[in-house]
């Protein structure tokens, strides 16, 4: 028996001592439980994590849960203040889950809470950097292990993770009234009452169960055992913020949760349900339109820092700062790894670690993780650009995306200039686009691009057809360098101006350059986008400026632009490009 009470306490105190560790306010704080006896919490694989929904990767074995007497109107059997949480203690061997991906059936033991209501910051996992107010843990041993035995296995226990929100419209849902009127009867460590009338699937409510995250962790309490198949639901439960207050008004646990752990390498799967990749999309065929983003759960896209803007070039303002950049490798004709189909864009994926950039006025260098597109539609006159300059859109653009080297990427998603993206806008050369351009004379208007440039877009584009679904990926096994993506375009004239990642969850992060000169591609190359994707207007519409300026380099001094690190041909006399478009223009 006292061999169950072990597993059964496991969070609690059968193990340690409650005055033996705490969140606050005693010698053994979170960030010192690895110091304990016997302790696992300084671990490789502890819990909880940051979910960052962009590397998470879906895992179809990750089926429907089976969830057996969840409705059960006997299963709580009380509840408890231990002095770290709340538990609900389960009546023994009657609540099941299996499916989901466990491997085997998992007897519930009980549930928890980890909590900062007043705080809104209290779930111990976070998504995409968000934090709830509230997280509830159900904790699961699986059977046929010896309870003696439970944490020596990775996979002895399965805790499942719900989120819990504080909404303030709507009804006091009944369980959660029920629920939280126990509390008042709990305040004091070690108290206890019976708990009648409710299930554990009245308090899950609506969530939808087949959209959850996964991966191997720990107990998020002393001695953090690595012993936890962990399962975080994606939907949060719902629950009005007053009765959310019960928590923290009436005992003095909060707050209890453990800071977000490093994910050392591990993988985080998805369930096929769980966003990312459906949730979210351009058009009207999904639950969240770019102007329901800031809705989505762990989302930024409501912030005051949001990309893509409209460059207004009359308040533009120079800066002497902004110097050339240093393009390292973009002219490794190996360095494009592959070309996937995201259902979002076509993403150019590089080789790690190899390519670079640096200087144009940043304060790191970057590391380059992926190109991709935005477009609109096959049509000449389409504009699917995100930027404009002076509220003119250009046909498509270019987004060459890199993060600052020394931060992983979670860190660079929280980081103000944790990313860098270069922005290039593209129009078919000798477009009328061009001559309406309002870049100033210190930019030569285009030439013609030179016939090598628009072989290397021949050649990205005839991968398209082999990407036509969704999430397919081709290997790219041709000759092509960034460089010869870029052609002759000038690299030393840009806009320069802090913002987010223009796809959800739009974390403000990104320091932009949205070079001033455009990318020559021809029409037919540019319709191949949509056309093989076979999905248009992919672009976020533009976002206020609030109070961010947007910054110039300095007019070049002098006729024709200063020399840059570009493989450009070394400019003519201004007089020529600015002749050869305006004749185009008359007689073309
Ligand atoms: C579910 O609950 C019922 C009644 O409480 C019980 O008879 C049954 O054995 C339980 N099922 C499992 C799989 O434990
Ligand atoms: C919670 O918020 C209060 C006031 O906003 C602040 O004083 C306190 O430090 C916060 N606590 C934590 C743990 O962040
Ligand atoms: C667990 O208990 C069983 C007997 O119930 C025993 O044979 C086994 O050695 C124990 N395991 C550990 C790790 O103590
Ligand atoms: C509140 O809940 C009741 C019963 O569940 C329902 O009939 C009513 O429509 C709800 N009201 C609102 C505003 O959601
Ligand atoms: C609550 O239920 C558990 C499981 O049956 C039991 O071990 C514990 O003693 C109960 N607590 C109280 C205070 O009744
Ligand atoms: C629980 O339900 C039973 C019957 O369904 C009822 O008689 C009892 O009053 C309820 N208890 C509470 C506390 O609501
Ligand atoms: C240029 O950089 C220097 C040094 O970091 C800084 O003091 C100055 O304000 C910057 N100039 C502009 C226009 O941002
Ligand atoms: C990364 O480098 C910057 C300086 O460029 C430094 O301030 C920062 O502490 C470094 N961060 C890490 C995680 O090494
Ligand atoms: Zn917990
Ligand atoms: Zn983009």
């Amino acid at each position: 028996m006292c061999l169950l009470k072990l597993v059964l306490g496991l969070t609690l105190v059968a193990l340690v001592k409650s005055n033996e560790w705490c969140y606050t306010g005693c010698g053994h704080t979170p960030e010192h439980w690895e110091a304990l006896p016997g302790s696992h919490c300084g671990g490789e694989k502890q819990s909880p994590i940051d979910i960052v929904s962009s590397i998470v990767t879906i895992d179809p074995n990750l089926d429907n849960f089976i969830f057996v007497n969840f409705s059960s109107q006997s299963a709580i059997k009380n509840i408890t203040n231990n002095g770290h949480s709340v538990q609900c203690d389960i009546e023994a061997n009657e609540v099941e889950v299996s499916g989901g991906g466990l491997d085997g059936d998992y007897s519930v033991l009980q549930f928890h809470f980890h909590w900062d209501v007043a705080n809104h910051s209290g779930s111990e996992h976070a998504l995409d950097g968000h934090h709830y107010p509230m997280e509830m843990h159900i904790v699961t041993a699986k059977k046929g292990v010896l309870p003696n035995e439970t944490l020596n296995h990775e996979d002895g226990l399965a805790v499942l993770g719900f989120f819990i929100d504080a909404t303030e419209d709507g009804n006091l849902s009944w369980p959660w009234e029920t629920f939280t009127s126990y509390l008042k009867d709990i305040t004091e460590e070690g108290s206890s009452v019976k708990v009648d009338n409710i299930t554990i699937d009245d308090l899950i409510g609506d969530v939808d169960l087949t959209k959850f995250y996964r991966y191997m962790g720990s107990l998020t309490t002393p001695y953090c055992h690595e012993a936890v198949v962990w399962t975080l639901f994606h939907e949060p439960i719902k629950v009005h913020k007053d009765l959310l207050l019960h928590f923290s008004t009436e005992n003095s646990i909060a707050p209890n949760y453990r800071p977000t752990q490093p994910l050392n390498g591990r993988i985080i799967t998805a369930s096929p349900a769980a966003p990312p990749a459906h949730l979210w999309c351009y058009e009207d065929h999904c639950d969240y339109t770019p102007s329901h983003w800031s809705n989505l759960p762990g989302s930024y896209c409501g912030g005051e820092s949001q990309s893509p803007i409209d460059i207004s070039t009359d308040s533009v303002v120079e800066n002497e700062n902004l110097s050339s950049f240093t393009f390292t490798n973009f002219d490794n004709k190996h360095a494009i790894k592959s070309i996937t189909n995201t259902g979002h864009t076509v993403q150019c994926v590089l080789e790690d670690g190899l390519v670079e950039v640096s200087g144009g006025g940043l304060n790191h260098v970057y590391s380059t993780l992926q190109f991709h597109f935005h477009w609109g539609t096959e049509s000449a006159d389409s504009e699917g650009s995100e930027h404009s300059v002076d509220k003119k859109r250009y046909p498509m653009e270019m987004h060459i995306v890199s993060k600052r080297k020394n931060l992983t990427l979670e860190e660079a998603l929280n980081t103000p200039d944790g990313l860098a993206v270069l922005g290039f806008l593209i129009e078919a050369p000798q477009s009328p686009r061009s001559m309406s351009s309002s870049v100033p004379a210190e930019t030569p208007s285009p030439t013609p691009s030179s016939a090598s440039d628009m072989e290397a877009w021949k050649t990205l584009t005839s991968y398209l057809s082999d990407i036509k679904d969704i999430e397919s990926e081709v290997e790219v096994t041709d000759e092509i360098s960034i460089d010869d993506l870029l052609g002759n375009v000038n690299r030393d004239s840009f806009f320069r101006y802090s913002g987010s990642l223009t796809t959800p969850s739009c974390n403000e992060a990104v320091v932009w350059t949205v070079f001033k000169e455009s990318v020559k591609v021809d029409q037919d190359l540019m319709a191949l986008f949509p056309e093989n994707a076979g999905y248009h207007n992919v672009f976020r519409p533009g976002q206020s400026l609030h109070s961010r300026k947007v910054y110039t380099t300095a007019a070049a001094p002098g006729p024709g632009p200063v020399a840059g690190p570009g493989p450009g041909p070394s400019p003519g006399p201004v007089w020529v490009y600015l002749l050869l478009p305006c004749l185009c223009a008359l007689y073309c």
